[in-house]
């Protein structure tokens, strides 16, 4: 049974979904017409797994000074703290068709994130993000640990592409700096809908198909070789685990978002933790094999595009709001032992332009990496 606010979030989740999806269908009928169905699929599923940005510009945005031979030598911002357990970080053209991302956009892109945290999540691994990711640490030498993503989705072709570059790169990288491999992406919250509960028939299945992507990713990294093991997982809404799913993982990671549950920002630390534990957490439990499990994502977005989304009927999208949540969730997280992703790295134009609402406006940066006008909580995180 789910509660009323499991309901809500589902509801709010999939209503967005929805829009999300007519969206995609016509750009995917586009795309069609186009270019011919190759990779097609991929754009209806990686709303937040990837960015679609035109073009191949390959500068910089110059927000970060320093050596320009030298990556690891850069000017650290006196308001940054490493007080993040982690940060979800999509990097700018990393959504096939539309790759673009570029070693020098990610290459600072770290730089910035190394001053917030020690960990971050992707969410796929097309148009060579994971690559350029790995490269990006290796060259700036900061202390960064990552976990990689596999996309799926029901066709064989898109996991099959991510996980031979997930493997080239371990190849060319090693694993050093890999915490994970997070394979699917709200895989069950997309195949199960609201045409039922994931521990219903529909739950059941999914997280069976799944369990074969995770299994067949397992067995590629056993082949590997690797002098350490990589720990595979995946994320999902945080209403979409079920025991099936989590009995096949060695973590799960939740996106957990109190702004689409409605509920006010200074009750969305305390909420957010909760309902890890009601639902999560405690799910892992029943498991024999008891994956771990994070906050995939969490946040709150600074401002809508238009007046129909500014509030989630408790509170507005605002920066004030941000801080607020930014007061109350990371430092007591940090202090009790929660694992999350701050949702998220920097504000995503594409999301706006596709979704409009509050889609595009979730960084603690803005577009052009500018820090928004937040005061970063100082507190070490573990
Ligand atoms: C961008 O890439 C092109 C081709 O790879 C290269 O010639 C050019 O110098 C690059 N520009 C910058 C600013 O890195
Ligand atoms: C790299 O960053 C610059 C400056 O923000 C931006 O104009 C450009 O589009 C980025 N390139 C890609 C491929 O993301
Ligand atoms: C992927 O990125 C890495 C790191 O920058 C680079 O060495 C490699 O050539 C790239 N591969 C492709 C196909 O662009
Ligand atoms: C842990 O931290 C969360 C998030 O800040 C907070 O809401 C929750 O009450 C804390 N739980 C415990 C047991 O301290
Ligand atoms: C606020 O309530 C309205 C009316 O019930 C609903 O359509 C809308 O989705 C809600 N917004 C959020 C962010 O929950």
């Amino acid at each position: 049974m789910d509660r009323p606010s499991d309901w809500l979030v589902k509801q709010q989740r999939s209503n967005t979904r929805q829009k999300r999806l007519v969206w995609a269908a016509a750009i995917f009928i586009g795309l069609i017409i186009v270019v011919g169905v190759a990779a097609g699929v991929a754009v209806n599923k990686s709303h937040k797994s990837s960015s679609r940005v035109a073009g191949n510009s390959n500068g910089t945005a110059g927000v970060v000074h320093g050596n320009p031979s030298d990556p690891s030598q850069f000017d650290k911002d006196p308001n940054l703290h490493r007080s993040f357990y982690g940060f979800a970080y999509t990097p700018l053209g990393a959504l096939m068709p539309n790759c673009g991302a570029t070693q020098a956009n990610v290459t600072e892109d770290i730089q910035l994130l190394s001053q917030l945290t020690t960990r971050i999540r992707i969410y796929g691994a097309d148009c060579n993000q994971t690559a350029l990711v790995l490269q990006a640490i290796q060259d700036t030498k900061v202390d960064m640990q990552v976990y990689l993503g596999i996309y799926v989705d029901n066709t064989d072709a898109t996991y099959t592409r991510q996980r031979d570059a997930i493997k080239q790169a371990l190849q060319t990288y090693g694993a050093d700096h890999v915490a994970g491999v997070t394979v699917g992406n709200e895989y069950m919250l997309n195949a199960v809908g609201d045409a039922g509960s994931a521990t219903g028939a529909a739950g059941v299945t999914a997280a069976a198909y799944l369990k074969t992507r995770i299994d067949d990713f397992r067995a590629t990294l056993k082949a590997l070789n690797l002098p350490k093991t990589i720990p595979v997982g995946t994320a999902d809404a945080g209403s979409y685990f079920n025991t099936q799913l989590l009995s096949a993982v060695d973590y799960g990671m939740a996106n957990i978002h109190p702004w689409f549950a409605s509920v006010p920002a200074d009750k969305g630390a305390q909420w957010t933790w909760q309902f890890l534990q009601d639902n999560d957490v405690n799910l892992a439990a029943q498991t024999t094999n008891k994956p771990k499990m994070y906050i995939a994502e969490t946040g709150w977005p600074t401002k809508s595009s238009d007046a129909a989304h500014a509030t989630n009927n408790a509170s507005t999208a605002s920066v004030d709001n941000l801080q607020i949540f930014l007061d109350t969730f990371v430092c007591q997280a940090n202090s009790n032992g929660t694992g999350y992703f701050f949702f998220e790295f920097f504000d995503e134009a594409w999301k706006d332009a596709m979704y409009g609402g509050v889609e595009g406006w979730w960084g603690l940066f803005d577009g052009n990496k500018k820090l928004k006008n937040v005061k970063i909580p100082d507190c070490p995180a573990p």
